[in-house]
């Protein structure tokens, strides 16, 4: 196993409720630290760079107007297999096929709303934590 890093976004349905420590402590509690962490209004412009890669499908107008809708908060986990790790901790992308325990499944609210991003491989994982975050503004 590796010390990896993964970029994870708390999403708006989450900073709405108030719920970005209860997230954090998810994270905490599986073993992931937290190197870097932000709280930002992303633009339309950040969200459709972001997730350009979605560009093509049915819903990416709408994600993108919901990233943009409230605050989000970008971080940085690191620890052993993080990425892989954070996905198993966030559960399955719709809440409703998540597994009891994860944090898509406690807290996520439909397929769109479901409270957390994270990199799906270590070459997305480097592209998304430039995408947010400087080396130096990462420190583990
Ligand atoms: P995320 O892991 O951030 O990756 C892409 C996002 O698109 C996903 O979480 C959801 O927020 C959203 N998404 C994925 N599938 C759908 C869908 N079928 N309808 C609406 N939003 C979706």
């Amino acid at each position: 196993m590796a010390v990896e890093r993964t970029l994870s976004i708390i999403k708006p349905d989450a900073t709405a409720r108030n719920i970005t420590g209860k997230i954090n402590t998810f994270f905490e509690d599986a073993g992931l630290k937290i190197v870097a962490q932000r709280r930002v209004r992303l633009t339309r412009e950040q969200a459709e760079g972001f997730y350009a890669v979605h560009k093509e499908r049915a819903f990416f107008d709408e994600l993108c107007e919901y990233m943009c809708s409230g605050p989000a908060v970008v971080q940085v986990l690191e620890g052993e297999s993080a990425i892989a790790k954070n996905r198993e901790i966030m559960g399955a992308t719709n809440p409703a096929n998540a597994d009891e325990g994860t944090i898509r499944k406690a807290l996520g609210q439909n397929v769109q709303e479901n409270s957390v991003h994270g990199s799906d491989s270590p070459e997305n994982a480097a592209i998304e934590i430039s995408y947010f975050f400087s080396t130096c503004e990462v420190v583990g």
